[in-house]
């Protein structure tokens, strides 16, 4: 069944020019990509997306890196394509999780500054499309 999700080249991940390598990967898996742009996040965006992680230890410096500079945001398609990005991003922790062979994996080293966001469910990605490509809604 085809789906769509929201795919974000984090902070670091652009700073350190992995745009194309991870744009390759998910054009390569056979994913389509149906909107993709440079962007700063401001705060409220930042707060919103991550709700889930308020009060967590490390909400407000995940805020201030996701702030920190462009992010590329994009919407991917395709068949399973919520689980079929998470599987190319890898686990959360580049090293204590991710595969390597996967983004985080083979260019991660911190869960802070783990490359790429990918929604982790159907209902995370329709909540988080909806506040990123707002325009995207019938
Ligand atoms: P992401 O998939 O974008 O969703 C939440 C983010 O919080 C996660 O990737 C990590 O970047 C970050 N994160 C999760 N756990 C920690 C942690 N223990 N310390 C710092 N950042 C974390």
């Amino acid at each position: 069944m085809s789906e769509r999700t929201l795919v974000l080249i984090k902070p670091d991940g652009v700073e350190r020019g992995l745009v194309g390598e991870v744009i390759g990967r998910i054009e390569r898996k056979g994913l389509k990509l149906v909107e993709m742009d440079l962007r700063r996040v401001d705060r409220k965006l930042a707060e919103q997306h991550y709700a889930e992680h308020d009060g967590k230890p490390f909400f407000e410096s995940l805020l201030e890196f996701i702030t920190s500079g462009p992010v590329v945001a994009a919407v991917v398609e395709g068949p399973h394509a919520i689980s079929a990005f998470r599987q190319l991003a890898g686990g959360t922790d580049p090293v204590g999780k991710a595969a390597p062979g996967s983004l985080r994996g083979d260019y991660g080293l911190e869960v802070q500054y783990n490359l790429v966001h990918g929604s982790d469910s159907v209902e995370s990605a329709e909540r988080e499309l909806k506040l990123w490509f707002p325009e995207l809604q019938a």
